[in-house]
């Protein structure tokens, strides 16, 4: 049997739900915020990544998914999606744009070859936000809080947001030079990645998982006591507006984030899950106000974010998501081989309407054909039998209430409409299991007057 790969999985249609929910919610809010969706290529030229994201970037130097097309060219299935939307930002030329803030946000899979765990994945889903064209701290501000409402949205509040700054590029040099001096005595006593990082990414030793309670770490100079006082008065500025939308955050001064282009703000939002262990971290951001330029093109400053979205998943399934219940307006059972064409033709008319609608394939007892209606959680059951046929009638049941009625065959659809349309049991002294005031749960209350059998109004 062919398995899937290694690193990826499926989503069974018992869980797409749940996904369209989360789909939902995200579009939803970017709505809010005025972000508007960009699609891109699945893949790009290798050389894309290598000069977005940093040739010497975990991302780059070893997760990349490369393949050589027929025509000998190098190509990379994406492993991020802020470096594919700088790309077609600039080739787009949407800079030029009436409106000189661009707003976007995309959805959808990235590749990475990583060693797969719970919570990471080789190919995986993220929502990314990116904003071009400004480099008000407010903007900082605002992805921020875009990325917490998505949160809000979404009912997951056991969250902590960590902010730290980087500076521009004079900052991060500086702040560069005096780390290496710093740890350059000790480097020998830090793990293996650390020395290599040392000579290729110093700062990524900063948040290394296995030195972090290190001596030597904890007393590293940090980026923060590095920045020059126009970087030091953005970052100001940006908790000052985080304050003001009152977002709760923490500053961590280690925060540093594993892609080169970053400038001045990051961020990162760990949800406080333990079944996700090290893997956390379900969003992470910061500003990048030389990636376009570096590039090909205008000098444009942008900020961003991307969540990983099976890590939203998981942290919704702590929460009990359920997503939306799969049901059908109508399951249509058809008695007889003679009728299976009229038959097909009345299921036909209710879906042109618009019904949800599913009929009985596999000519089963009526005990089984219910069976199935109640496992598609179907609210109306019709059944067109030889009686009915004869009648032009046919019989319908709704299971919620287990009321039985004949309707004329051509009024099934606008039967069961009609019976959708009506509002939700809406008398104030019946509650929908039991009446307040006889505590019957069969308290037949006539909700449109208002008033109840046992006499409660
Ligand atoms: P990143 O931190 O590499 O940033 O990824 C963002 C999120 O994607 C992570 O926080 C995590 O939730 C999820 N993620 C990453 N790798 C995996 C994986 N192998 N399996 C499952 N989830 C994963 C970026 O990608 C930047 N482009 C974010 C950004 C946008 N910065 C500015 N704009």
């Amino acid at each position: 049997m062919i398995q899937k790969v290694k690193g990826t999985y499926d989503v069974l249609p018992s869980e797409t739900s749940k996904w369209q929910a989360l789909e939902r919610t995200i579009r939803n809010v970017s709505r809010i915020y005025n972000y508007r969706e960009i699609r891109t290529p699945m893949f790009e030229q290798t050389e894309l990544f290598h000069r977005g994201v940093g040739e010497e970037t975990d991302i780059v130097s070893k997760e990349t998914y490369d393949f050589m097309d027929r025509g000998n060219r190098s190509n990379t299935l994406r492993p991020e999606g802020t470096a594919p939307v700088v790309r077609s930002f600039i080739e787009n030329k949407l800079y030029a744009d009436k409106n000189p803030v661009q707003k976007l946000y995309y959805m959808g899979p990235m590749f990475r070859y990583e060693r797969p765990q719970k919570g990471r994945y080789r190919q995986f889903a993220q929502f990314g936000a990116e904003a071009f064209g400004s480099d008000s701290p407010m903007l900082d501000a605002e992805i921020i809080g875009y990325a917490v409402s998505v949160l809000k949205a979404l009912k997951i509040t056991d969250v902590s947001v960590n902010i730290n700054s980087i500076g521009e590029e004079e900052s991060k040099a500086n702040y560069k030079e005096a780390l290496i001096n710093y740890l350059a005595p000790d480097i020998s006593s830090l793990c293996s990645d650390c020395q290599t990082r040392y000579q290729k990414n110093p700062l990524r030793i900063l948040d290394c998982k296995v030195d972090k309670d290190s001596d030597v770490l904890k007393n590293a100079p940090k980026p923060l006591d590095y920045l020059t006082e126009e970087s030091k008065a953005h970052f100001v500025q940006v908790i000052g507006y985080l304050d003001s939308m009152g977002i709760d955050y923490k500053i961590d001064k280690n925060l540093v984030r594993g892609l080169d282009y970053y400038t001045h703000t990051v961020f990162e939002v760990n949800a406080n899950l333990e079944t996700l262990g090290a893997q956390n971290t379900i969003c992470g951001g910061g500003r990048y106000n030389n990636l376009v330029s570096s590039l090909g093109g205008p000098k444009t400053p942008g900020v961003g974010f991307a969540f990983g979205l099976e890590r939203l998943m998981f942290a919704l399934e702590s929460i009990n998501f359920l997503g939306d219940p799969d049901y059908l307006h109508l399951y249509l059972m058809i008695l007889g081989d003679d009728l299976k064409v009229e038959g097909t033709r009345i299921l036909n008319r209710c879906r042109l309407g618009g019904l949800f609608a599913d009929m009985d394939y596999l000519d089963k007892s009526m005990k089984a054909k219910f069976k199935q209606a109640e496992i598609l959680n179907a609210r109306f059951v019709a059944i067109y039998g030889e009686e009915e046929h004869q009648a032009k009638m046919i019989n319908v049941k709704d299971q919620e209430s287990g009321q039985e009625v004949k309707v004329p065959l051509d009024q099934l659809y606008n039967y069961i409409v009609a019976e959708l349309m009506k509002p939700a049991h809406s008398c104030s002294s019946c509650s929908e299991d039991s009446c307040d005031s006889c505590g019957s749960d069969e308290c037949d209350c006539d909700s449109e007057e208002g008033t109840c059998n046992c006499g409660g109004k």
